[in-house]
Formats: C-alpha cells, structure tokens, sequence
C-alpha cells in the first residue's frame, strides 16, 4: 500500500475534489495527507526576502512530508491558463532548498487534477510541464472538472492505481 500526499491548491472546489481523492485512496487501503497551500500562507517568493534572511518557519516540516510520500497528486484550480499562485509560490519556494532545484521534485510519481471555471486544460498542461522541467515523473492521466461536469469517479481510481503500482 502507499502513501500519498494530495497537494491542494485552494480551499473551495479543489478541496472538496481532494476529499474525493482521499476517500477513495482510504477505500483502496492507501494512506494520504492533505496539504492545504491556502494555509500555509507563505510569503510571496522574491529576492529581496531571500537576501533579506527571511525563514519559513515550517518548510522543513513541509519538505518532510512530501518526501515521505510516494506519489502526489496536485489538485488546484486554473487561473488565467496558468497556475493558482499558492502552487506557483510553493513551488518557487520548495525549489530553493538546498542546492539543486530539482531534488525534492526528481523521480517524483505526481498525478495531476483540477476543478477550474470553464475548463482547465491549460492548467493541467502548464503543471505537466512545469513538474516534468522539475524532473517529476507525471502520469499521464488527469482529472478535469468543472461546476457542469463532475469528477469522473473512474478517473480518479485511474489516477490513483497508476501511482500506486
Ligand atoms: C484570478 C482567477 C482567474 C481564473 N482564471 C480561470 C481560467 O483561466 N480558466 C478557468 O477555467 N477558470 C478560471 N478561474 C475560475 C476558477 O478556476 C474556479 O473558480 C475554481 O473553481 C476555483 O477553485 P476553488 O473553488 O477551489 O477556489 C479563475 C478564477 C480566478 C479567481
């Protein structure tokens, strides 16, 4: 069995679409944490306060975490055809612990979903592109749903056999 993080990016819709990933991962006898990055409320990725010294608190507790987990599965909502920015700036950030960018995220199994205003198909492109610049090992098969089309419960079982094998 394995251990699962589902990295969620907002706190309305894809939250609720998480709680499907994680009830259905608990009804296959995987284990799974939810990291909620609208809460974590970190600050806003800049030069200014890296040089300034500035310390997140709870990044390495974060980086913990994520790396006890055998897969991820990103679930955040399209914004502008891009990415929400807590997932940008989380990215930015866990991307410059230690020296090589790419240490948290290579060999990383990640699934990817949304539930998005009127689509989300640039988004699950930009976060494929993005985690596999990263060196992340992303699984083909996303989750897309909207206010008029519902999570495709076969999709997400997909999703989650696919990282789990
Ligand atoms: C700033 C902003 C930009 C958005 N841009 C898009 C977009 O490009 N494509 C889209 O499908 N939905 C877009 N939406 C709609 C969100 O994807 C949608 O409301 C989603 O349900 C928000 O996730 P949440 O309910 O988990 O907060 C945008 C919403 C906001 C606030």
């Amino acid at each position: 069995m394995a251990h699962l993080v589902l990295i969620v990016a907002s706190d309305g819709m894809n939250m609720k679409l998480a709680n499907k990933f994680a009830q259905t991962a608990d009804e296959l006898g995987h284990t799974t944490d939810l990291l909620d990055l609208a809460a974590l409320d970190w600050p806003l990725y800049s030069n200014a306060k890296v040089n300034s010294g500035i310390e997140i608190e709870n990044i390495a507790d974060i980086v913990a975490r994520l790396d006890a987990a055998d897969a991820w599965i990103v679930i955040a909502p399209e914004y502008n055809g891009s990415l929400p920015p807590t997932l940008n700036n989380t990215i930015a950030w866990l991307s410059k612990q230690g020296g090589n960018f790419r240490a948290l995220f290579t060999g990383r199994k990640v699934g990817l979903a949304t539930h998005s205003g009127g689509g989300g198909n640039r988004l699950i492109l930009a976060m494929l592109s993005q985690f596999n610049y990263l060196g992340a090992d992303v699984l083909g098969r996303s989750l897309i749903s909207t206010d008029s089309k519902a999570a495709n419960p076969e999709t997400i079982k997909a999703i989650i056999g696919g990282l789990c094998q």
